[in-house]
């Protein structure tokens, strides 16, 4: 099997379940010809972000690592008029991109993208004290990932689902000796999913994905 046949399967599945959208290419064309790396989620796990949040009518997202809102725009088009999107971008611009790509799918008006690093970002929402969430989805720098998660769960109400990216890193999450950063917050921030189970605090899994975009997965979390 190869990496090919996974994109493939992916172009079968997304010609189903998400099929072209001028609004979504432009998003990615712009984050191309920007020079913007190609790591936005799949059309399809693009849809699987609209469907969870629609599962649960969710009306109040954050996002965690903005790149050109690709990611954003499928999660702000599953909330009703009134809903809106806190989106975290370390990267000016990226963010420049991204709040481009806002205004030409008329979301702007609901998406509030803040750009500097999240781990300052994150106190600073504490600190307004908005409404929490109802859906997070973590995707910004992977080593941070178990402190994001931690804030996360702050941020949120319970019944909040909390998505986090990037999980598997062509299967390297199962390698305990690796001296990789990013794989061993990812074992940090699923050892701490494993404790916050053990206490009913969540109920979560994890799930292994290939595709276009590789050999990964995500976890999702459902706050108690
Ligand atoms: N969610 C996007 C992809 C995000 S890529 C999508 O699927 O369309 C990860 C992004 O996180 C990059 O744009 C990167 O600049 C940003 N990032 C990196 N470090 C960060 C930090 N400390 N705080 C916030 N964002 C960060
Ligand atoms: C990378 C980041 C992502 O969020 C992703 O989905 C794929 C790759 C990266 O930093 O390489
Ligand atoms: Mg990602």
């Amino acid at each position: 099997m190869t990496e090919q046949l996974w994109t493939d399967v992916d172009r079968y599945i997304d010609a189903r379940v998400a099929p072209p959208d001028p609004v979504l290419e432009a998003a990615l064309r712009e984050a191309q010809d920007a020079g913007l790396p190609a790591i936005s989620v799949s059309p399809s796990q693009g849809k699987l972000l609209t469907v969870l949040a629609r599962s649960i009518n969710a009306r109040r997202v954050l996002e965690l690592g903005t790149l050109a809102g690709y990611s954003t725009i499928w999660l702000a088009r599953a909330l009703p008029p009134d809903g809106r999107v806190v989106t975290l971008e370390f990267d000016p611009k990226h963010a420049a991109v991204a709040q481009k790509n806002f205004e030409r799918a008329k979301l702007a008006p609901m998406i509030d993208l803040r750009v500097g690093p999240a781990i300052e970002t994150l106190p600073k929402l504490a600190a307004e004290k908005l409404d929490p969430f109802d859906f997070v989805f973590i995707d910004a720098d992977k080593p941070n990932t178990p402190e994001y998660f931690e804030w996360a769960l702050k941020l949120s109400r319970p019944g909040a689902l909390i998505i986090v990216d990037n999980i598997v890193r062509d299967g390297k999450l199962a390698n305990l000796a690796s001296d990789d950063a990013s794989v061993r917050a990812m074992q940090r921030f699923m050892d701490s999913l494993a404790r916050l189970s053990t206490e009913n605090r969540v109920v979560a899994s994890a799930v292994q994905t290939v595709g276009s975009k590789g050999y990964d997965g995500f976890a999702i979390a459902l706050k108690l």
